[in-house]
């Protein structure tokens, strides 16, 4: 019962404000300050400090030291070597422009997707616990505006087929993304384009025949080629 009354009671009648204050985070001393270790970079984010070094880096700016060159201005911002911007860009143009090398076959393609995609998708791309990847609309109708029954897949919605290329890679499989190499990303796109009626069985793809399919939905979405600044688009 007492135990109760005090966890309830206002912190001025149990202590733990003074405690508070004992806890308190003084400034670092400048000394101390020019002693901390270079902080640990996270390899994503180079140069991210944590909250006791952004604390001391301020600290020691408050007292005009000069001397902050072993702390990084702002916490970020080693110049980016070509390696580095090169592991990045890795977006595909819809016309294909930053293909990699590489090809992959509908038959591999299937049992990478048995290994690493169907517990997700469904085997034949039908969905189960997640997003569907294949399937149309009968006909010609692209209802998805007006009718929130219509399943989005690539099949139905998807206007460019390089696409799927782009999004496997940087996307797929969700607890490692980035981990497919090019062979297998071409495999399980062709894969998923069969599922959808647009490559037979027996076909592969690579950089130059990825580009040629035309999807479905490809007449289905104008570009937006309107003028102005952010009022307008
Ligand atoms: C652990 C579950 C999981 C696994 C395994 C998985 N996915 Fe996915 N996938 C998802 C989820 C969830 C989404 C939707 C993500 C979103 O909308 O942000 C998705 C989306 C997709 C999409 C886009 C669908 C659309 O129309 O928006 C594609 C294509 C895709 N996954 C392909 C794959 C492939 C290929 C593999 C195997 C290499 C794979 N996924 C493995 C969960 C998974």
């Amino acid at each position: 019962m007492l135990v109760l009354l005090s966890a309830c009671a206002p912190e001025s009648e149990t202590g733990s404000s003074a405690a508070a204050e004992d806890d308190a985070v003084l400034p670092v001393p400048p000394e101390a300050a020019r002693a901390l270790p270079r902080p640990e970079l996270h390899p994503g984010m180079p140069g991210l400090l944590n909250a006791a070094e952004l604390e001391a880096l301020a600290a020691a700016r408050e007292d005009g030291l000069a001397d902050i060159g072993h702390l990084p201005e702002f916490g970020f911002g080693e110049t980016a070597s070509p390696e580095r911007i090169a592991a990045w860009d890795i977006d595909i143009g819809p016309d294909g422009e930053g293909l990699p090398p590489g090809s992959g076959s509908v038959e591999r393609g299937e049992t990478l997707y048995r290994l690493q995609c169907v517990q997700c998708h469904g085997a034949r791309g039908e969905g189960s616990q997640f997003e569907a990847l294949a399937g149309r609309v009968p006909g010609d109708r692209f209802p998805f505006a007006e009718d929130r029954r219509y399943r989005i897949t690539v099949g139905s919605y998807w206007p460019y087929a390089t696409t799927l290329f782009d999004y496997i890679r940087r996307a797929m499989p969700q607890a490692a993304p980035g981990s497919l190499p090019p062979d297998d990303v071409y495999a399980l796109t062709a894969f998923i384009l069969q599922l959808n009626g647009l490559l037979g069985s027996g076909d592969s793809l690579d950089a130059e025949s990825l580009p040629r399919i035309r999807m479905p939905a490809r007449d289905r979405f104008v570009r937006d080629d309107r003028r102005g600044g952010p009022e307008v688009r």
